[in-house]
């Protein structure tokens, strides 16, 4: 039943399966979002952790104005369960948040294909197996995927959905709905691949940055520095692809022109051969044209600066509270 409190209920519910980092935060996501969140764990401990978790988190949110609702109007959305079962029987989605092993997640998929609702949308959280591996044999397997957040997802809001060759197109389409509504940035990986998209950019960053350190090119610290300070700042702002072609007259196609035989280079030192062919530059700079025509460039640039502002004024406020 909805209480008077609770006007932003959506009559949508999700369950949620293994009560751990990830699990609480989604519970948290869903429940700001006005969905009723059945959250499963076998583990009596953490059951009985979990209400606590998702209150001192929200009273932190709170206090960045990303919660506007009181806890008891969100704790009141919140069911916690011991059963699968009961946390599952009557949801339209189930996002699989327990331990990454593949056998546990092969045997949690084929309770959950028997006891969900059978147009219900079976997830994983899952960091880098693919749901291929361990749904393959259901007779739902259509409606399984990957759903894999960056951690809290109440703060991190890119979610990657991973669907195998099996998983239904439209069941892609539902959960990009889903995730959406709850204020998550859905992004489709158009393939299963280790690691998808968020790991293999974080990875390869991470793979450069302990050769720099194995060489003795510079220490750990700086090289968070470089990160923190220089080339992350534009990224929290921008991706990659948007950096460059804003930093260069002409935009992509140029900075390909002039700094892809350097990049190259870099690249075949460390024994990687991934020319950025002509054809591979042509599509790119073919798709931020049609983003961001080259008469637009200069207004982006002089947008891209004042986030960076607005960036360094909160930085600057906080460094003067001491929170730094
Ligand atoms: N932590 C991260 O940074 C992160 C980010 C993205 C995705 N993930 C993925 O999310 C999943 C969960 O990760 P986490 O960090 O929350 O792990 P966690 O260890 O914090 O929590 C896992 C929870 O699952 C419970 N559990 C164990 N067996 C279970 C079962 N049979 N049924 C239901 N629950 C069970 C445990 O009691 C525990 O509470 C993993 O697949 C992980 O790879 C993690």
């Amino acid at each position: 039943m909805v209480s008077e409190l609770d006007s932003r209920a959506t009559g949508r519910a999700v369950g949620i399966v293994g009560a751990g980092s990830i699990g609480v935060a989604f519970a948290l996501v869903f429940a700001r979002a006005g969905w009723r969140v059945h959250l499963q764990d076998p583990d009596a401990g953490r059951r009985a952790l979990v209400t606590g978790e998702i209150g001192a988190r929200a009273d932190a949110l709170r206090s960045f104005d990303l919660v506007d609702e009181a806890n008891e109007v969100l704790l009141e959305r919140v069911v916690v369960h011991e059963r699968l079962e009961d946390a599952v029987k009557s949801v339209e989605l189930v996002i699989e948040c327990a331990p990454e092993r593949v056998e546990l997640k092969r045997e949690l998929f084929a309770r959950l294909d028997a006891l969900a609702p059978k147009d219900a949308l079976l997830a994983s959280a899952s960091s880098a197996i693919p749901v291929s591996s361990y749904a393959s044999e259901l007779v739902g397997r259509e409606r399984c995927l990957v759903a894999h957040p960056g951690n809290p997802p109440y703060l991190i809001p890119v979610i990657e959905l991973v669907p195998a060759e099996f998983t239904a197109a439209e069941v892609v389409l539902r959960a990009k709905e889903v995730f959406a509504s709850v204020r998550m940035r859905p992004v489709t990986v158009r393939k299963e691949i280790e690691g998808f998209i968020f790991n293999r950019l974080q990875g390869a960053v991470l793979r450069e940055a302990y050769c720099l350190v194995r060489d003795g090119v510079a220490s750990v610290e700086d090289i968070d520095l470089v990160m923190r300070d220089g080339v992350g700042l534009r990224w929290s702002v921008i991706g990659p692809f948007e950096t460059v072609d804003l930093n260069t007259r002409g935009g992509i196609a140029s900075h390909a022109e002039k700094m892809g035989p350097a990049y190259a280079r870099m690249g075949a030192a460390r024994g990687q051969y991934d020319p950025w062919t002509p054809e591979l530059v042509e599509h790119v700079d073919s798709v931020r044209r049609t983003l961001l025509p080259l008469d637009q460039w200069e207004s982006r640039v002089n947008w891209r600066d004042e986030q960076l502002m607005r960036l360094l004024q909160d930085r600057i406020k906080a460094e003067d509270a001491g929170e730094e």
